[in-house]
């Protein structure tokens, strides 16, 4: 026997955990003896309808057969579909799946495939899930939705909703949740997606789409990590405080950021790329713990944003200036004024400053001005000038 097929199971699993697709861990079993059974023990299972240009009917065969003579509990089956045939069989395969323990179900269609109607079974089954992913997918309403009593998070991706109420009943009835994930897409059929989950810990909200009237409504007290990217106007309403923030980042072009930061005082991360700087925050709000900062320099009001941000934080020990994305054709910014009251954290608590993208702009070489004439614990300061960066973060 060769050296590898010495090792113990558990190990050789491993290794077949790192192949792409169960199609590439079956075909370890003509390997040798040893390979033989183990495919049938792996506890993931991943289907990818596009790899290696197979033709559908025999992948379609293929994960049948496949998922019938697999052995041992399934842990996570996640599918990676481009065709919509496909839809009439995910009801089957999971329902094989279920009956294996499956904790964690991913399903992802290509954005370019025909619209794909999930199955009305999935919700009774899914109520036994830990991870539920789905992405480019239609849900269709059910009168009486399950609840999902071990649901802990929870991905939505490019979904089709039937509408406002639905999101509201399928997330109400998730009881445990920790970790939800949604991007809205044009065609979501949702105008306002609310988010009433007591348990949520983390919270990430994206939209791409142009609808004014469109926003979020969002009741999570026990929130610690909280993202926005919501470019396109719109608005968050935020129900109730929520003091266990610790990280959270907002890009976004609400004209009231206020709202949104008087209720996350407690964060000690923050990322901000936002297009006003007018009341970013309420008159005598104070962000203690803030020690982090992050700020976005691609927007016109920029420099007042970071003033008002640094006046509000005095503990703050880093600070990184960066450009989220590229810069329309510049307008004029706005510099600073004559006489600014300096910021107390420059010189009683700020050790770190990393600037990306510098470009060198009036307004850049005022703030950089003032932070090394004032920043008398910096201890480290990094700028790299937008030319000659080889390594563009954000
Ligand atoms: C796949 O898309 C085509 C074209 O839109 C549609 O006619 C067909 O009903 C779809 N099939 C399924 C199973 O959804
Ligand atoms: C879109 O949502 C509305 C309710 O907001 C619902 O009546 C309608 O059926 C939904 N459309 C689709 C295609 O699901």
């Amino acid at each position: 026997m060769d050296r590898i097929s010495l090792l113990p199971d558990e190990l050789l699993l491993r290794i077949l955990s790192l192949l792409p697709t169960t199609k590439d861990v079956v075909a370890t079993m003509v390997l040798s003896q040893r390979w033989l059974p183990l495919w049938k023990l792996t506890p993931k299972l991943v289907y990818d309808d596009s790899y290696q240009n197979i033709e559908y009917g025999k992948f379609s065969r293929f994960v049948d057969r496949s998922l019938i003579l697999h052995e041992a509990p399934v842990d996570t089956l996640h599918f990676k579909l481009v065709q919509n045939s496909s839809a009439a069989d995910i009801g089957i395969w999971t329902a094989i799946a279920f009956k294996r323990c499956l904790r964690e179900l991913n399903i992802e269609f290509s954005p370019s495939t025909n619209p794909v109607t999930l199955p009305r079974s999935l919700y009774t089954r899914c109520t036994t899930l830990v991870t539920l992913k789905l992405k480019s997918v239609t849900l269709v309403d059910v009168s009486s939705l399950p609840s999902f009593p071990t649901l802990k998070t929870l991905w939505l991706v490019a979904v089709k909703y039937p509408g406002d109420e639905f999101v509201k009943r399928l997330l109400s009835n998730c009881h445990v949740l920790q970790d939800l994930l949604v991007a809205l897409f044009p065609s979501d059929n949702v105008t306002v997606f609310t988010v009433r989950v007591s348990s949520l810990k983390t919270l990430k909200l994206g939209r791409k789409s142009r609808k004014v009237k469109d926003g979020f409504v969002i009741d999570a007290p026990l929130l610690e990590n909280f993202d926005i990217y919501d470019i396109m106007g719109g608005f968050c309403v935020i129900e109730n405080d929520m003091p266990k923030i610790v990280k959270a980042s907002f890009y976004v072009t609400y004209s009231q950021p206020g709202k949104i930061m008087s209720c996350i005082t407690s964060v000690k991360c923050l990322t901000l790329c936002l297009s006003t700087s007018k009341e970013v925050y309420p008159v005598g709000t104070v962000f203690q713990n803030l020690v982090h900062l992050r700020v976005c320099t691609c927007e016109t009001e920029w420099v007042n944003l970071l003033l008002s941000m640094l006046r509000g934080c005095p503990n703050l020990q880093s600070l990184k200036l960066f450009q989220c994305r590229k810069l329309p054709a510049p307008k004029p910014r706005p510099c600073l004024k004559g006489s600014t009251l300096v910021p107390g954290c420059l010189s009683s608590s700020l050790k770190a400053l990393r600037w990306v993208d510098y470009e060198g702009r009036e307004e850049e070489k005022q703030v950089a001005d003032l932070i090394l004439r004032t920043g008398s614990c910096l201890k480290k300061v990094t700028i790299f000038s937008k030319a000659t960066d080889p390594n563009r973060e954000t």
